[in-house]
């Protein structure tokens, strides 16, 4: 089969390339997915690059995200799901073949029934971002009635964020940079859209509502904000690191009895895992998640994938093995 792979870590220019390797083949409790788009996460640009190393099992196919069909299933599966439409997650978290490649292999709970209306680019949007979206809402409570702030809302965890805490039954407030996200994150239905580096951020959340939860992309940029517009004992819960880690400024945590949470998807317990990926094809089966706007590109083109990835588009960027 065809796949991207990369051999050492390095510029995606340097590093990338299409070759043809032996297709996989399902072992005991695995399926065999036929691979229709494959998403780029930071991960596995950070992967790729060495910025955050993983080992190489002498080649690495890239990417966790991905949809496809099911076309064989290894012993111990029910053969009923040949045929099935699926969307995969974590699926190069600590194996050689992700989704890169016109097919790929995954223990059979990590690919989720993908409903009929949603589209596989929507399915290889899911994975990371939308698992890290509904882990980070949920891990400390049910969010009816609640105002959650969603720092980051045109982002692809920021995105879907926005949707589960608002099908939750959350007000959301989200922060942008520009008038492009602010449309976007207003796309996804946030109540209120704040643009984070306005003078008055702070005193326009508040106008609207204190805070009780904060889904936080920018931890160290952010903190002040953050602490000038929570209810006491909010939560505030991180999912990205900086370049430098922030100086935490303990009295003001204190006075505000904030909790901080950080939750880091590939260490998130099977549970929480399970019930997100039930959550999310329940949702998309409800047409309630929506998928920023895509960028595909042709396998061939992988190398310039990553860089339109590392680079910021806006919106997600989608490989089509
Ligand atoms: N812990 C985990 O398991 C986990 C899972 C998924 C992702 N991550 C990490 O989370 C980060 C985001 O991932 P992603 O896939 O959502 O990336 P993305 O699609 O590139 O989105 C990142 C968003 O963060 C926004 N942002 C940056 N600085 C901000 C600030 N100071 N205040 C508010 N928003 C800010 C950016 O908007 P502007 O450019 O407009 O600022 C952008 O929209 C990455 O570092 C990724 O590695 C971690």
């Amino acid at each position: 089969m065809k796949a991207a792979l990369y051999r050492s870590t390095g510029k995606a220019a340097d590093v990338l390339r299409v070759e043809e390797i032996p297709r996989p083949e399902p072992g005991p409790g695995e399926v065999l997915v036929r691979v229709y788009a494959s998403g780029i996460n930071p991960t596995d640009y950070k992967a790729r690059s060495g910025a955050v190393p993983r080992p190489i099992d002498d080649f690495q196919v890239p990417h966790q995200d991905g949809a496809g069909v099911i076309e064989a299933v290894g012993p111990g599966v029910d053969s009923g799901r040949v045929g099935q439409r699926v969307w995969l997650y974590l699926v190069a978290a600590g194996r050689r073949c992700g989704t890169a490649a016109e097919w790929t292999v995954v223990p059979e709970r990590q690919a989720v029934p993908l409903p009929d209306g949603a589209s596989f680019e929507l399915g290889a949007s899911l994975g990371v971002p939308a698992m890290t979206g509904h882990c980070c809402l949920f891990s400390d409570g049910p969010l009816d009635g609640m105002t959650v702030l969603v720092a980051g809302g045109a982002g692809a965890v920021g995105h879907f964020a926005i949707e589960f805490a608002k099908r939750a039954g959350a007000r959301v407030i989200t922060t942008v940079s520009s008038p492009e996200k602010a449309a976007l994150a207003e796309e996804a239905g946030a109540d209120l859209v704040v643009n984070y580096r306005s003078p008055d951020a702070a005193e326009q959340v508040k106008a609207f509502g204190l805070v009780d939860r904060v889904i936080e992309v920018a931890l160290g940029a952010n903190l002040q904000l953050d602490l000038a517009v929570v209810r006491p004992h909010a939560t505030i819960v991180t999912y990205a690191a900086e370049a430098a880690d922030p100086v935490l400024p303990v009295r003001a945590c204190m006075t505000a009895n904030v909790t901080l949470k950080f939750v880091l998807l590939y260490g998130a317990p099977m549970t929480a895992l399970g019930e997100a990926a039930a959550d999310i094809t329940a949702a998309l089966a409800a047409g309630e998640l929506t998928g920023l706007p895509a960028h595909p590109f042709p396998l061939d083109e992988i190398a310039a994938a990553h860089e339109a990835a590392e680079s910021g588009a806006v919106g997600k960027v989608i490989v089509i093995p």
